[in-house]
């Protein structure tokens, strides 16, 4: 017979006896919760901070809850050098892991591969996003093979989980060989500048293989990438305000993709004009402008959060929202190339794309551009393949959109910027518009080649023709009377009109056929 048959209660511990066990506790955890004073204060003196210090910038305040902190690997120190856990972040659920550089360099061994596989787990099976927090050494050189394995169970989640939840990666240190991989398969990428390196070879390699002397930065800094390999999606001077957008950037973004994006409270007005608009776009086709501009006009409150800003500056992709609701916005941008589409550009935007179409968010898209880049380095360079990815991510897109042609839209750009026939659901046009095969003036001189070297003043017959062509294909109703522009609208109407078109999609479901997948040009 127990005791507690016997009607008699244990006695509670004494009120001392589980303070004691309490303060006990919290002295082993602060022992455990860090590398040594000596790694911290080397960590302050980089410019870094340590990882729970990341994570309180992270996370709303009080709300990190840890896993496997007690956990030991060949470091024999608690936590393996990674922490790991969950919190929230405006209230939303995310789970986190970040890596302890004052751990044997935060380096990835099998028990702390294997909280970050626990992590991975957690976050797909309750559908929340992911955000990792990579300052490492790599692979732990003494754990051999077992640290490779980890790497591997680390990218097959992160594959598994790709569409499914966001998924984030802020490289915060160095992240180089293999483990380069696991940012590189994220939905986004941070890097912050000077303590930031990514690389799949370090300089000692480059320089043992090739002769080539670089430092870390130049071979994988943030700037080298934010700018150059288009491999950071952003890029910032300090970790305060990496986080920071860190924060904003998951406030618009679903916790994963059966959830619809967080439309605002406060929805705000969608019918409001906006008539600096014809004032920001000029007139003349080949006056140079800044689309953000034009995003700003037409977004909530002016904000939006442009991805890849310093990489593909002729195309500009966005989140924001229009009437409360969440929207990716891509345009071309006239100040850069003029707008056209070139390798990097076509890249970037069906990344973009596809994102936003994974998790549900509606696509705008923004259209003045005068064709692709010509030139043997673009078609050496793969245009065509990377082209046919931006078209690829539009026509497979389900999610609600909307083109708005804003000025020039000549030829396969603009078939591929998400015209009626790759399926946008509405199509809307400024009065100024010029949908053609191609510029008036490159039309004549093709079309009419044999007339002008015959002219007695071609010069005068060119202008006749132009005005011609003009006249007869490029005013905005050509494309409005066969049915591929949707209507042609007041250039201040045009945030109004796109929050009516994206009101009007809100239930639109189409289903793709079935199949294992399809086979994207990647
Ligand atoms: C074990 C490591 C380590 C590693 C660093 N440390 N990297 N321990 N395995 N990979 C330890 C160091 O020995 C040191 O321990 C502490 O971490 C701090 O490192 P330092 O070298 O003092 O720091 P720093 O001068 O800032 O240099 C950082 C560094 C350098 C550039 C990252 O440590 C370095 O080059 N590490 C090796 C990088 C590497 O080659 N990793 C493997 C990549 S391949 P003590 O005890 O002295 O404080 C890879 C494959 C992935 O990752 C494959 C996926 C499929």
């Amino acid at each position: 017979m127990s005791i507690s048959e016997m009607g008699v209660r244990p006695a509670a511990p004494p009120r001392r006896t589980m303070r004691a066990l309490r303060d006990r506790r919290d002295e082993l955890t602060s022992r455990v919760a860090l590398g040594d004073q000596a790694a911290v204060e080397r960590q302050h003196r980089l410019g870094k901070r340590t990882a729970r210090e990341r994570l309180d910038l992270l996370l709303d305040e009080g709300s990190f809850v840890e896993i496997d902190l007690h956990r030991k690997g060949s470091t024999g120190a608690a936590t393996d050098g990674v922490v790991a856990g969950s919190g929230t972040v405006e209230g939303r659920r995310v789970f986190v892991y970040a890596q302890d550089f004052t751990i044997a360099g935060g380096s990835l061994g099998a028990a702390h591969a294997a909280k970050i596989h626990k992590v991975l787990d957690l976050a797909l099976d309750t559908g929340s996003p992911v955000v990792a927090l990579n300052d490492s050494g790599g692979a732990r050189i003494q754990e051999g093979v077992l640290a490779l394995d980890g790497y591997g169970g680390i990218f097959r989640r992160q594959v598994e989980a790709s569409g499914v939840i966001p998924q984030i990666a802020v490289v915060l240190g160095p992240c180089a060989g293999g483990a380069a991989y696991s940012p590189a398969l994220a939905d986004f990428t941070f890097m912050v500048r000077d303590t930031a390196q990514m690389y799949l070879t370090g300089p000692d390699v480059v320089r043992a293989v090739s002769g080539e002397r670089v430092t870390h930065d130049q071979l994988g800094g943030a700037d080298v990438h934010g700018g150059r390999s288009g491999v950071a999606s952003f890029v910032h001077d300090d970790e305060e305000s990496c986080f920071a957008d860190v924060r904003y950037l998951l406030s618009l973004l679903p916790g994963n993709n059966l959830e619809p994006p967080p439309a605002a409270a406060d929805r705000g007005p969608g019918d409001d004009l906006r008539p600096a608009l014809a004032d920001l776009v000029p007139v003349e086709p080949n006056q140079p402008y800044d689309m953000r501009a034009v995003i700003g006009e037409l977004v909530d409150d002016g904000e939006f959060l442009e991805v890849h800003e310093g990489w593909a500056g002729n195309v500009v992709c966005a989140l924001a929202r229009i009437a409360g609701e969440v929207v990716g916005v891509v345009g071309n941008q006239p100040l850069v190339l003029a707008g056209v589409l070139d390798t990097s550009a076509s890249q970037k935007a069906a990344r973009f794309v596809r994102f936003c179409d994974a998790f549900g968010i509606p696509l705008v898209t923004l259209v003045d551009v005068p064709g692709f880049l010509p030139g043997t380095e673009q078609e050496h360079g793969g245009a065509i393949r990377h082209g046919a990815k931006l078209l690829y991510a539009y026509c497979e897109a389900s999610v609600p959109r909307v083109q708005v042609i804003l000025r020039k839209a000549y030829g396969g750009a603009y078939i591929v910027m998400d015209s009626r026939s790759i399926g946008c659901d509405l199509s809307l046009a400024w009065p100024t518009n010029e949908i053609a095969v191609m510029g008036a003036e490159a039309a004549v001189n093709v079309v009419h080649r044999k007339q002008l070297a015959a002219a007695p003043d071609p010069a005068e017959l060119r202008a006749v023709l132009v005005a011609q062509y003009a006249d007869e294909l490029m005013h905005p109703y050509y494309a409005a009377e066969r049915g591929l522009v949707d209507d042609v609208i007041d250039p201040a109407e045009t945030r109004s009109a796109i929050a009516r078109g994206l009101a009007m999609l809100r239930d639109k479901r189409r289903r793709p056929p079935a199949r294992k997948h399809g086979n994207v040009p990647l």
